[in-house]
């Protein structure tokens, strides 16, 4: 169980950090080998980050990897990119709801390190450095992330962190990087396990917290998640999301599948991530943009918006900023929301506990028919979970209107639009 306090009894094995400090200022593979038989006695993540999913906005899904910023100055990866975002996550209200990373992510960096080995910044589209960026995103009151691999090389071909592990840590930890996310391109299968550890180890040495959000499930099969959880804040275990329905719609399978149980592992301090948020691009109408929003809320999914917050349709800022949404997300308890049930073919039905415990509920419903007209469905607030005799107050979420007041026995009516979701919430009464 992680702890809130921050870095507690870290390095109480004083002889296996001895060992993990003699093997890491050796070389390559020997250094590799000695930390993996080390780390595993003497640490676990224990940063006190992530106690609810954590949101922001990273750059991946919607601006990749441009680098031409001739031809796409607006949308390269540049400091003017995040810093223009971190402006944007401040005036246009993000920040107050509770968005609060700004997230670089693939090619941020030269092609070589310097000559000390230590990553730097691609001079040309970060003339500043990352310091001075992370520096100008705090002083918005925000955060930053950045993005490493822990292979040779990113997914994108800049130099991966293997072998330089420790090094880079330090490196992010003195520029003042809040959240790291390492990708797993460019490795063996087999090192996964043994790599996203001492890369935990030597996040939690600097003394810096730092979110660690880890690619490492979604390069293995069978995951072990109960392990990764003692490592990793967060962890994608799923393919990349696109900007397309049907990729957003794959995600939620494989959620409401929820292949080995990795739902039960969520909980403050440790979430599964089924990646970025899509709305406000080109991709989803807005009933596939409520339905996202609606669904990574019920997954207690990190909230990571990808998209231009420059152009932001004002429908899709309402939906992304939505508190009540953002309060099921944000809902101490971590619990994460489960399909529990199938009408037919084509509706889903999840729920998701909320505080308090046991008593408060929030429920979807989602039709996955591309068409035709809204589906009606009666269904027993008993099904979903209701028990207190005294009934519940249900409420819509994203408009806030009042539903009615049902006894567990009572049946619930909603229409459900094709692609869309009925998302509602159950307050215990009494
Ligand atoms: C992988 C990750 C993506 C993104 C790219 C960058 O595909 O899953 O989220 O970080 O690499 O190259």
């Amino acid at each position: 169980m992680k702890m809130a306090e921050g870095q507690v009894n870290k390095f109480s094995k004083l002889h296996s950090y001895f060992w993990i400090y003699v093997s890491c200022i050796m070389s390559k593979w020997l250094a590799l080998l000695l930390c993996i038989t080390s780390v595993y006695h003497v640490t676990c993540l224990n940063n006190g980050l992530a106690l609810t999913p954590p949101m922001g906005w990273l750059s991946w899904e919607r601006y990749r990897c441009i680098t031409d910023c001739e031809t796409y100055p607006d949308d390269c990866i540049s400091e003017k990119l995040y810093m223009e975002m971190a402006d944007l996550l401040v005036s246009e209200g993000y920040k107050d709801v509770g968005y609060q990373y700004v997230n670089i992510d693939d090619c941020w960096m030269s092609k070589e390190r310097d000559g000390r080995g230590s990553l730097v910044a691609d001079p040309e589209r970060f003339p500043h450095g990352i310091k001075h960026l992370a520096d100008y995103i705090h002083s918005k009151g925000l955060k930053m992330g950045i993005y490493e691999d822990f292979g040779t090389k990113t997914c994108g071909g800049y130099p991966g962190s293997k072998f330089y592990l420790q090094e880079d840590a330090e490196t992010f930890a003195s520029w003042g990087v809040d959240m790291l996310k390492l990708d797993g391109c460019y490795t063996n299968a087999a090192d996964y396990e043994y790599g996203y550890p001492i890369m935990e180890f030597f996040l939690n040495r600097t003394g810096r917290p730092m979110l660690y959000s880890c690619s490492w499930p979604a390069y293995v099969s069978n995951p072990d998640y109960v392990k990764i959880a003692k490592y990793c804040n967060i962890w994608r275990n799923y393919a990349d999301i696109g900007d397309s329905w049907d990729s957003v719609r794959g995600i939620i399978d494989f959620y409401g599948k929820d292949k080995g149980n990795f739902s039960k592992v969520a909980g403050p301090g440790q979430f599964n991530d089924p990646d970025m948020i899509i709305i406000g691009d080109y991709g989803l109408s807005y009933e596939q943009q409520r339905t996202q929003m609606a669904l990574w809320s019920m997954m207690a999914a990190p909230l990571f918006m990808s998209s231009n917050l420059r152009k932001m349709p004002q429908k899709s800022k309402a939906l992304l900023q939505n508190k009540r949404a953002i309060a099921i997300n944000q809902d101490p308890l971590g619990i994460q929301g489960t399909r529990i049930d199938m009408i037919g073919k084509n509706i889903q039905v999840w729920t998701k506990q909320i505080s308090p415990k046991g008593k408060s509920f929030a429920f979807t419903f989602l039709n996955t028919d591309e068409g035709g007209s809204p589906t009606k469905i009666s269904y027993p607030l008993k099904k979903l979970g209701a028990i207190a005799p005294a009934g519940y107050n249900v409420t819509e979420v994203f408009s806030g209107a009042f539903v009615g007041m049902f006894k567990p026995q009572d049946s619930l009516n909603v229409s459900v639009d094709p692609t869309g979701v009925f998302f509602g919430m159950a307050k215990f009464l009494g």
